[in-house]
């Protein structure tokens, strides 16, 4: 691991499906790297490869062939224990649909990085409430997921994802679900977060999105088309 190494970086990625109409590819020879500070969007039409592209980014699926390497460690060294402990150090993820653990209040929720983490209770929790306060939801810590809107939800997983401060943001279309008014709310967040010093990728369909971002990397058919930095 080096200091210049990017926080993350797929070289020659590839990764297919097998599905019952024959062996799909989604991503085809990917090199990208990820630098510190940095704002990208992912754009590209629907099927090109992009959720399939940030699930690697993120370490949430491993690749057929090529390497995926995390602040320079390769992650096809590491067994599931030591991955998925730097991917809780170094990653936030923000899914289109929140993917919130409905049985678990709002706090629960934004806290279980932290828990996974070994933090002690206390620490998560004051935590876990500065996160929330962060997003604007300081009062709705007992509620439970399914008691608020869909801009509140998402902002509870903006809050999953930063409470344990990893510097990697990884965000997939996370307001297609949102009307336009909770959609500006959670891309501010996002955005004036990563504006603080993390690195934002964010996977989204709506140029209008993209252009707020430095760099747009274009996807089509699995391949990377174009990796424009303004
Ligand atoms: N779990 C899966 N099983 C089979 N095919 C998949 C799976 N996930 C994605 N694909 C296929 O891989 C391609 C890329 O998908 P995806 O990365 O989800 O694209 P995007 O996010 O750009 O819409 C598509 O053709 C899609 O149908
Ligand atoms: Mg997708």
């Amino acid at each position: 691991m080096s200091a210049e190494a990017p926080l993350a970086s797929l070289r020659a990625v590839s990764r297919t499906y097998a599905t019952d109409g024959g062996i799909v590819h989604a991503l085809r020879g990917i090199d990208l790297d990820i630098r510190r500070g940095e704002h990208t969007a992912i754009v590209g039409g629907s099927g090109s490869g992009k959720t399939t592209l940030l699930s690697l980014l993120g370490c949430l699926d491993r690749p057929g062939s090529g390497t995926v390497s995390i602040r320079g460690v390769v992650t096809s060294q590491l067994d599931d224990e030591a991955l998925a402990a730097l991917r809780n150090e170094v990653i936030g993820f923000v899914f289109q649909q929140f993917h919130l653990i409905r049985s678990a209040t709002v706090v629960q929720n934004v806290e279980l990085p932290l828990y996974y983490r070994g933090v002690a209770r206390v620490e998560r929790r004051r935590r876990a409430a500065a996160a929330l306060e962060a997003v604007g939801l300081g009062g709705l810590a007992q509620r439970f997921p399914q008691q608020l809107s869909g801009g509140q939800q998402q902002r509870v997983a903006i809050a999953r994802a930063i409470v344990g401060d990893p510097p990697l943001l990884l965000a997939d279309e996370p307001t297609g679900n949102l009307d336009a008014e909770n959609a500006a709310l959670c891309l501010r967040t996002l955005m004036d977060d990563a504006a603080g010093g993390r690195t934002l990728v964010i996977v989204t369909h709506d140029p209008g999105i993209a252009r707020r971002c430095r760099r747009i990397v274009t996807l089509r058919g699995g391949e990377c088309v174009d990796d424009r930095l303004d």
